[in-house]
C-alpha cells in the first residue's frame, strides 16, 4: 500500500466558491480541524490577494504545526516575498506556484510565447526556493497544455528546485482515462521526475474531479488535491472525503491509503459547511443527509437482516453517530467544560463562562440540547469579531399576522455608541424587520442572498441564517443562530455589516501605519 498525500486547499481554491469569503478566526478554526483530520498540507490561501489573506495565513502557518502549510504565489517575485513573510513561522513552509502553460492561456491571457513562460518559470522557481525549502509549481491548465511542452518546463523546473509538481485540470475539461495517461507521460518523459511528488488537481464543471483525481492516481499521482464538501471555483473542486473514503472502501482494489481520520469527516464537513454557508445536498456522496437513509422497503428490509445488503459505508466510519442529546437545564459548568473539550474547540476561560451564559438561557428555551447546538453557540462565539466598536442589536419585535401587515421596530446601539430605533413594514416578516435595519444603518445596503436552515431536528431547533450583502458596493457574508428564525435572521444581517465595518478598520490602520 503506497501513501498518498492529501493537500486541502479548502481555505484558498474553496473560498474561492463565489459568495464565500472566511474571516481570519474561522479559517483558523477551519485549519485546525483539518489538522485533526489528518490533512498532509493545507493551502491556507492567497497571501498577496489582500491584508486580511495575509493575516489569515500567518496565523495558521504560525499556529498549525501537525500539517504543512502552504500558500498560493503568482510567479512574480513580489508574490513570494508576501508570501514568504506569512509562511516563514511555519514548521515547513512551502510556497505553491503556479504560471499557465496552455495555448490558450498563454495566447490571450498571459500574452507570452512559450519561452517566455519557460524562462518565467524556472527564474521564479528558483527565486523561490532561495526561501522556501519546499516549492510546489502547477503548469495550469495543464490538461489542455501540450504535453512535450509540459514534460519539458516540469524538467526545468525541477532543475530550479522545485519539490512538487502539481497538474491541474483547471477547467475541469478532462476525462479520468485522459488525464491518467497525461501523468503516465510525464511519469515516463521527464528524466527527474522521481525527485518530486507528483500531484493532481482537479475541478468538477462535468462531475469528473473524483474520478479524474483517482485516474491520477493509478498513473503516478502521489498528491491529491482538493476542498471538503468540494466546494471552489465554479463546479467546485475534487470532494477530499470522497477520495478518502474511496480509497478506504476500495482498498481490496486500489493499493493506496491516506492519513485521513475518517472518523473525522462529518466533523469537518459540519464546520466548513457553517463557516461558509455552503451546505451540502442530501444526497452527496460520503456526507449528505441522506447518505445512509433507506427509504425503500427492499432496502430497508435487507438492512435489517444484514447491513451490507445495500450499506457499503457505514456512518460511524465517517463519524456520523446518532445525535447525542447532551447537557440539559441541570448541567453544571464542569460537565459544559468537558463538552467544550470533547467538541475540540479551543476557547480561553473568559469565553467559556460566556458560552455557559448561552447554554444555560438555551435551556430555558430547549430541553434537549444538543451536541450540534453547542458547536453552533461555540462557533458564533469562536468566530465573534468583538474586538471593534460595531452595531449592537438592543431590542427587536416583529408583529405578523394574516390580518395584519407585517411590522419591524428595531433598537440598535451604533458602533459610536448611540441608540437608534425606527419601526417600518414589509410584506413579510423578514422584509419588515430588515427594511428597519436598512433604515437605521448608515450605509449602503443591499440583500443579495439569504437561507434559514435548521440545526437538527426537532420543533425547537435552533436556527441558522446566512447572508450576503452588498455594503456600499462590496460583498459579505454574515452568518447568525438563535432559537427564533427571525433573531436569527437579524442576527446575520447585522454579522455580515459588522463584518464589513470590521473590513474598513484594518484598511484604515494599515493606511494609519504606513
Ligand atoms: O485550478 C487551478 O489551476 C488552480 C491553480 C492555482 C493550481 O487552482
Ligand atoms: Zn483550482
Amino acid at each position: 500500500m503506497s501513501q498518498i498525500k492529501i493537500f486541502d486547499t479548502t481555505l484558498r481554491d474553496g473560498e474561492q466558491s463565489p459568495g464565500v469569503n472566511l474571516n481570519k478566526l474561522e479559517k483558523l478554526e477551519i485549519a485546525k480541524q483539518l489538522e485533526r483530520y489528518g490533512v498532509d498540507r493545507m493551502e491556507a490561501g492567497f497571501p498577496a490577494s489582500s491584508q486580511g489573506d495575509f493575516q489569515a495565513v500567518k496565523a495558521i502557518a504560525d499556529t498549525i504545526k501537525g500539517t504543512s502549510v502552504t500558500g498560493l504565489a503568482r510567479t512574480v517575485k513580489e508574490d513570494v516575498d508576501i508570501a514568504w513573510e506569512a509562511l516563514k513561522g511555519a514548521d515547513e513552509p512551502r510556497v505553491h506556484l503556479f504560471l499557465a502553460t496552455s495555448p490558450i492561456h498563454m495566447t490571450y491571457k498571459l500574452k507570452q510565447t512559450p519561452e517566455e513562460v519557460m524562462n518565467t518559470a524556472v527564474n521564479m522557481v528558483a527565486y523561490a526556493k532561495q526561501k522556501f525549502p519546499q516549492v510546489q509549481f502547477s503548469p495550469e491548465d495543464a490538461s489542455r497544455s501540450d504535453w512535450n511542452f509540459l514534460a519539458q518546463i516540469i524538467e526545468r523546473v525541477i532543475d530550479a528546485g522545485a519539490t512538487v509538481i502539481n497538474m491541474p485540470d483547471t477547467v475541469g475539461y478532462t476525462t479520468p482515462k485522459e488525464y491518467g495517461e497525461m501523468f503516465r507521460f510525464i511519469k515516463e518523459t521527464v528524466p527527474n521526475i522521481d525527485r518530486v511528488d507528483l500531484s493532481c488537481h482537479c475541478h468538477n464543471d462535468l462531475g469528473m474531479a473524483v474520478a479524474n483525481s483517482i485516474a491520477a492516481v493509478e498513473n503516478g499521482a502521489t498528491q491529491v488535491e482538493g476542498t471538503i464538501n468540494g466546494i471552489g471555483e465554479r463546479a467546485g473542486n475534487a470532494s477530499l472525503e470522497e477520495v478518502g473514503v474511496a480509497l478506504k472502501i476500495r482498498s481490496d482494489y486500489y493499493p493506496y491509503h491516506t492519513n485521513l481520520k475518517l472518523n473525522e469527516t462529518k466533523r469537518t464537513s459540519d464546520l466548513v459547511a457553517k463557516l461558509t454557508g455552503m451546505y451540502v445536498q442530501a444526497n452527496k456522496a460520503v456526507i449528505g443527509r441522506n447518505a445512509f437513509a433507506h427509504e425503500a422497503g427492499i432496502h430497508q428490509d435487507g438492512v435489517l437482516k444484514n447491513k451490507e445488503t445495500y450499506e457499503i459505508i457505514t456512518p460511524e466510519m465517517v463519524g456520523v453517530n446518532a445525535n447525542t442529546l447532551f447537557l440539559g437545564k441541570h448541567s453544571g459548568r464542569h460537565a459544559f467544560k468537558d463538552k467544550v473539550k470533547e467538541l475540540g474547540v479551543d476557547l480561553p476561560d473568559e469565553k467559556v463562562k460566556e458560552a455557559f451564559v448561552k447554554f444555560k438561557q438555551l435551556t430555558d428555551h430547549k430541553k434537549e440540547v444538543t451536541d450540534d447546538d453547542i458547536f453552533t453557540m461555540l462557533m458564533e462565539i469562536q468566530t465573534d469579531i468583538a474586538s471593534v466598536n460595531k452595531y449592537q442589536l438592543e431590542m427587536f419585535q416583529v408583529q405578523y399576522g394574516t390580518a395584519n401587515i407585517p411590522t419591524a421596530t428595531v433598537r440598535l446601539k451604533t458602533p459610536e455608541g448611540n441608540a437608534i430605533e425606527t419601526a417600518c413594514t414589509g410584506k413579510g416578516s423578514v422584509e419588515a424587520l430588515y427594511k428597519t435595519l436598512d433604515a437605521l444603518i448608515a450605509e449602503e445596503l443591499r440583500l443579495v442572498d439569504y437561507q434559514l436552515n435548521s440545526v437538527g431536528g426537532g420543533k425547537d431547533a435552533l436556527a441558522e441564517s446566512h447572508v450576503q450583502l452588498e455594503v456600499n458596493g462590496k460583498k459579505v457574508n454574515g452568518r447568525g443562530a438563535a432559537q427564533d428564525v427571525i433573531e436569527a435572521s437579524a442576527a446575520a444581517f447585522l454579522n455580515g455589516v459588522n463584518r464589513y465595518i470590521v473590513g474598513q478598520n484594518q484598511a484604515q490602520t494599515k493606511e494609519a501605519v504606513k
